[in-house]
């Protein structure tokens, strides 16, 4: 099945109004014109994770380029007394398309479990927004062996009673906890084969949602690494964190994901 390439970058708590203003245009000004038609045309998706109160800025500054623009995380719960968190239909409000939920930062600092991240997943969800679900292992789990089982576990309680079609709406971001702003990106053979493992976890609840689900990778993603990682067959792009604050370097992952740029799968 052919995916569309899908490359995200995470600002992460980064940026100002001024930086942001100077990064976002010099990230429109970057892209090539063929990246650039294949994002309008939607063969190729792309965009950036910005801190919620730059939502606006992102949405005024982008709404009429063919990136997307979302946020880096969302409550668990609808609307109510829970002071400092942001709801999906408030994400929803500044014509996001997506949010990131469960990104390792938050399941170590907030302490975010498997059963939040599944309850923040379907807020997403129920306001039609593409929930961009965080995965990876700490260190001490790859070396002992364990990196797949613990990835998997962490997909199977995220996706826990999704119906076929939810599930294909899924983006799934594998971002092994050692390989973040690290410099230390996993070899594309490691990352492909984990990716090819959440795809077959995935397969269990549905066959057609699993080839039809992006799996993105994530951790030190540089332009130079980047062709490599995406000419795996179940690696469908990349989320982009130190790398996404560079303009041109955003742009030139973005465009190694552009199809024809390289011997796509
Ligand atoms: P780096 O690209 O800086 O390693 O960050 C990856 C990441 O955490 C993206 O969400």
């Amino acid at each position: 099945m052919q995916r569309v390439p899908l490359v995200l970058g995470n600002w992460k708590m980064n940026g100002s109004a001024q930086a942001n203003e100077a990064l976002l245009q010099g990230l429109l000004e970057s892209l090539s014109p063929e990246a650039d038609a294949a994002l309008k045309q939607g063969e190729l998706q792309a965009g950036v994770a910005v801190p919620a109160p730059y939502l606006f800025q992102a949405a005024t500054r982008l709404r009429t380029s063919g990136l997307f623009w979302g946020a880096q995380d969302c409550s668990d719960e609808a609307s109510g007394a829970f002071t400092g968190e942001i709801s999906a239909s408030m994400i929803k409000d500044f014509e996001c398309q997506f949010a990131l939920v469960g990104h390792s930062e938050r399941r170590e600092r907030a302490a975010e479990t498997n059963s939040l991240v599944s309850r923040k997943l379907g807020q997403l969800l129920s306001q039609g927004l593409m929930p961009v679900v965080c995965v990876g292992e700490p260190l001490a789990e790859r070396e002992q062996g364990s990196a797949e089982a613990f990835v998997v576990e962490q997909v199977r309680a995220a996706t826990k009673g999704l119906n076929d079609q939810q599930l294909a709406s899924l983006v799934i971001a594998y971002e092994p906890i050692w390989a973040i702003g690290t410099g230390m990106s996993a070899s594309s053979d490691d990352a492909q084969s984990m990716h090819a493992t959440i795809r077959q976890e995935l397969a269990q609840q549905s066959q057609s949602a699993a080839q039809a689900v992006r799996i993105l990778y994530g951790g030190s993603v540089k332009a130079a690494t980047a062709a490599s990682l995406f000419a795996q067959p179940d690696i469908d792009g990349a989320l982009v964190g130190g790398a996404s604050l560079d303009a041109t370097e955003f742009a030139s992952i973005v465009q190694s994901a552009c199809p024809g740029a390289q011997s796509l799968h």
